[in-house]
């Protein structure tokens, strides 16, 4: 098998290509535009050059336009917006093999038609160099039927984006029958990297969410029929109710919460009551009760729970619930209105103010580049884990991975230094506001570590983490 798996090491120096220029193909763009590569939007279709023009100026108008609007709601600098939005050229048919030829991931997003994809994936097939990854976007049809459209399927997934591709962090990632698991790895890690979720699923109908949500949405629209409820208070209840707790807990994972004997009853219950056998509960929930694969109560169930603190596991997931309701304005009357205040320790490292200082000199000077290089270079270079980082973003993205496996969510971090260790200290809320510098004046140095939001706890937490 042909396996390629180059610059692995440097997924953030990997040119995008884009093969469609609609919603998703501007989504895609937009979204690694913003973590800092080169993406070529190519149009494959046929057309004149007037239509082609006006497609062009569109997808570009439609790119800076939600470029300047997430910089208004605060996802990036404005002294970034110019810069992102240049880092995205256009092809035209005619020209598509310069915009392919040299890029390093291709994603296909045109309609959504085996004629389509055919033309479009034979023509990235084509044009591509040996060492290009192809992925479909497709939301439907699986990997397998289309991988005979390429030369090397080895080579060939699908990666199926929600909407809006640059804020949604779910990708779904299909390998096909012969994709070389490698180049799972290779666009795994470069999602990763770029702040994306990824999750693999074999080529299944309707991959996971879509096979999900499209049971949900089907039982919303039928109970609308039914005259259940109305449209707004069934859309409040999935917002405040469903949506809700599925933020927080994975479907399974709430399983296990409430019990898998619930579903089964509830279950039965339901198939009877609604004559209908769309409500019987798989094997799987029978076979469970079975073995006391209950969850939460028997410490296992889907997950296993036996070498857990399950109090502290509870607690965890209580505050994540009780941040989400301060953040939806859906906190109890007499609950406290802000969280409690982070502990900050005093600084004790001279050198660790010294390069505040002069972030914050570059910061003043608008000197964004600077201060980022600045920063990443005299705090970021080592750190416990003795990881080296390129840019700030990069650190950034590591850091929420890491939280993530663990079940946290980094949202906005400063660091400092200490000795020859780098130490990072967390607090707040992300949201890009730092990059601008107007929490700095707030920054405070700690002996080892700072406890910030309760993010990070101890020495022996981050040692954990690091
Ligand atoms: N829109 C979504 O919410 C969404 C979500 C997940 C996945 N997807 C998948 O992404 C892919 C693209 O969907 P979209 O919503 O961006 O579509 P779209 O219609 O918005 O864009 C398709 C692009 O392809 C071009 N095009 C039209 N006909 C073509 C042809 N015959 N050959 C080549 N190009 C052609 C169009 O001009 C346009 O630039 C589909 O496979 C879809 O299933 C879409």
């Amino acid at each position: 098998m042909d396996s390629n798996v180059p610059k692995q090491e440097n997924p953030d120096r990997e040119i995008i290509a884009s093969i469609g220029a609609g919603r998703m193909g501007r989504g895609i763009a937009i979204t690694f535009a913003l973590a800092g590569h080169e993406v070529r939007i190519i149009d494959v279709k046929e057309r004149s050059s007037i239509e082609f023009e006006a497609l062009r100026k569109s997808a570009m108008e439609e790119i800076q336009s939600t470029v300047n609007m997430l910089s208004n709601i605060g996802l990036l600098d404005a002294t970034d917006i110019t810069s992102t939005v240049a880092k995205v050229s256009y092809f035209a048919q005619y020209n598509c093999a310069s915009g392919l030829n040299n890029a390093d991931i291709i994603f296909e997003a045109v309609p959504e038609t085996i004629d389509a994809k055919e033309i479009a994936l034979k023509m990235a097939s084509r044009f591509a160099q040996p060492s290009a990854l192809i992925a479909s976007t497709t939301s439907t049809i699986l990997s397998d039927e289309l991988q005979p459209f390429v030369l090397h399927p080895d080579r060939f997934l699908n990666a199926h984006w929600l909407n809006p591709a640059y804020l949604v962090p779910l990708v779904e990632v299909s390998p096909g029958r012969d994709t070389d698991p490698a180049n799972v790895t290779r666009l795994n890690t470069l999602l990763e990297y770029i702040g994306k979720v990824p999750v693999v699923c074999s080529a299944s109908p309707g991959y996971i969410v879509p096979r999900i949500q499209a049971l949900a949405m089907n039982e919303a629209a039928r109970m609308v029929e039914e005259g259940v409820a109305t449209v707004e208070d069934i859309d409040k209840a999935t917002k405040y109710g469903f949506g809700f707790r599925f933020a927080i807990l994975g479907l399974l994972e709430f399983i296990d919460w409430g019990g898998g004997d619930i579903l089964y009853y509830a279950s039965r219950y339901m198939t009877k009551a609604m004559n209908n056998e769309r409500y019987a509960a798989p094997a799987i929930i029978e076979n469970h009760m079975k073995d006391g694969r209950i969850g939460l109560s028997t410490r296992k169930g889907f997950l296993d729970y036996s070498s857990i603190d399950v109090n502290e596991y509870q607690q965890k997931k209580l505050a994540e619930f009780v941040a989400m309701l301060r953040h939806i304005d859906k906190l109890p009357p007499n609950a406290v209105k802000t969280p409690p205040s982070p502990k900050i320790h005093t600084a004790e490292s001279p050198d660790a103010l010294v390069s505040i200082q002069r972030f914050l000199k570059a910061m003043e000077n608008n000197d964004v580049e600077s201060a980022q290089i600045y920063l990443s270079q005299q705090f970021c270079a080592t750190y416990p884990g003795g990881k080296k980082f390129t840019t700030l973003p990069r650190l950034v993205a590591w850091l929420q991975k890491r939280y993530q496996s663990i079940g946290k969510r980094i949202e906005r971090f400063d660091q400092s230094q200490n000795g020859t260790e780098s130490i990072v200290y967390c607090y707040g809320t992300l949201s890009g506001a730092w990059v601008d510098g107007t929490s700095f004046s707030d920054v405070r140095f700690v002996d080892r570590f700072v406890v910030i939001d309760g993010l990070i706890q101890s020495q022996s937490e981050w040692n954990d983490i690091a």
